[in-house]
């Protein structure tokens, strides 16, 4: 994490956020809406699925997306893979990470991916193989979401200790980075604090992100709640587009803005400029018509008088 933020914040919107979205938003749209959130100072932005396109075409155009994404400089660009051609594909577009999922919950592992939980892991450790095969100025990191690990629609409740169990098998597997997701927004700030102290003590030092939903409204909360807990690095899509199409009643992330305004309004860095950053909801208000816009901040503006840590402009020069 550059010195220059306190937090790393990832845009997946363009991934979480459109795989929800029936309809197709046009490429040249998708281009703008990265191209204006990169400006905004997002470091990191997950652009696309590589799952097959006739299971979401949303990601018809994968390829054409991560290019564009790859040309934008200090942008770190991501791609979400469901299994080991998901990752030949992202190494062939040149993506800095791939994001493998996993479900923490056997009956959503079968349900999201087609597979046991047990198959997940051997196919994982394939593309580690695939990875560390690759050129070390081409290779890319290698991160893993670990699904339904604050509960799953299916099974409910889903036992910390299983949790812990998974996140030790993907590190000792290979893994650069773990992230916790609230996959159905179940959680509530008690469990997370738990999990998320549980999760990274069991993998020290893999960095280790959390990732929210906020389905029934504690989205926030959680964010706070792992913040104070040590968690630095946070998924949120703009205007909290998103969900998981395998988990019946899931709704959108937190909301990019409103996580940003909170931390920059604590003092702490994002490296984003929160004024540019709104400004990129008119893209998807015109691409998107008829999919709901949330967000507080965006809805009612900053305060008067608001100081956000990251200076204006300071990432202009990157
Ligand atoms: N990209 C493109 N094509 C792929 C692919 C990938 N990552 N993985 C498999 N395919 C192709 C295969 O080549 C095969 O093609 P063919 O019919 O022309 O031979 C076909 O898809 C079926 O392959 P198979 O391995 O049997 O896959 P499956 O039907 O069992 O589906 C997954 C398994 C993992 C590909 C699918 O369940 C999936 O993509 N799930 C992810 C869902 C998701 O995005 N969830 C939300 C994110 S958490
Ligand atoms: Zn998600």
């Amino acid at each position: 994490m550059s010195d220059r933020i306190d937090v790393h914040v990832c845009e997946v919107g363009m991934r979480d956020g459109l795989q929800n979205v029936s309809a197709f938003m046009p490429t040249a749209e998708k281009l703008a809406w990265l191209e204006a959130e990169a400006a905004a100072g997002m470091p990191e932005m997950e652009v696309c699925s590589f799952v097959p396109p006739k299971l979401i075409p949303q990601f018809v155009d994968a390829v054409e997306v991560c290019e564009r994404a790859l040309g934008i400089p200090g942008l770190t660009v991501t791609a979400l893979i469901p299994n080991l051609k998901g990752a030949e594909r992202g190494i062939a577009a040149g993506v800095h990470k791939l994001n493998f999922v996993i479900s923490v919950s056997e009956s959503h592992n079968q349900r999201n991916v087609r597979r046991s939980r047990a198959d997940s892991v051997a196919d994982f450790r394939r593309i580690v193989e695939l990875v560390r095969s690759v050129d070390a100025g081409k290779r890319p990191k290698l991160a893993v979401g670990l699904s339904t690990a604050l509960g799953c629609t299916i099974e409910g409740e889903v036992p910390e200790a299983e949790v812990v169990h998974y996140a030790e098998i993907m590190a000792e597997a290979g893994a650069d980075e773990l992230a916790v997701p609230d996959t159905v927004g179940y959680a509530n700030p008690a469990q997370v604090r738990r999990v998320f102290r549980a999760v990274m003590s069991a993998v020290k030092p893999l960095p280790v992100t959390a990732h929210f939903h906020d389905t029934r409204g504690q989205g926030i909360a959680n964010a706070l709640a792992a913040l104070e807990v040590g968690v630095v690095h946070f998924d949120a899509c703009l205007a909290g587009l998103g969900g998981c199409p395998y988990a019946p009643g899931a709704s959108g992330n937190i909301v990019m803005e409103d996580l940003v305004f909170m931390l920059e309004g604590m003092g702490l860095r994002t490296g984003v400029d929160l004024e540019r950053l709104i400004a990129v909801r008119a893209i998807l208000e015109r691409a998107l018509p008829g999919v709901p816009l949330h967000g507080g901040v965006g809805k009612a503006g900053l305060p008067k008088g608001f100081h956000p840590a990251t200076a204006p402009q300071a990432h202009a020069a990157e």
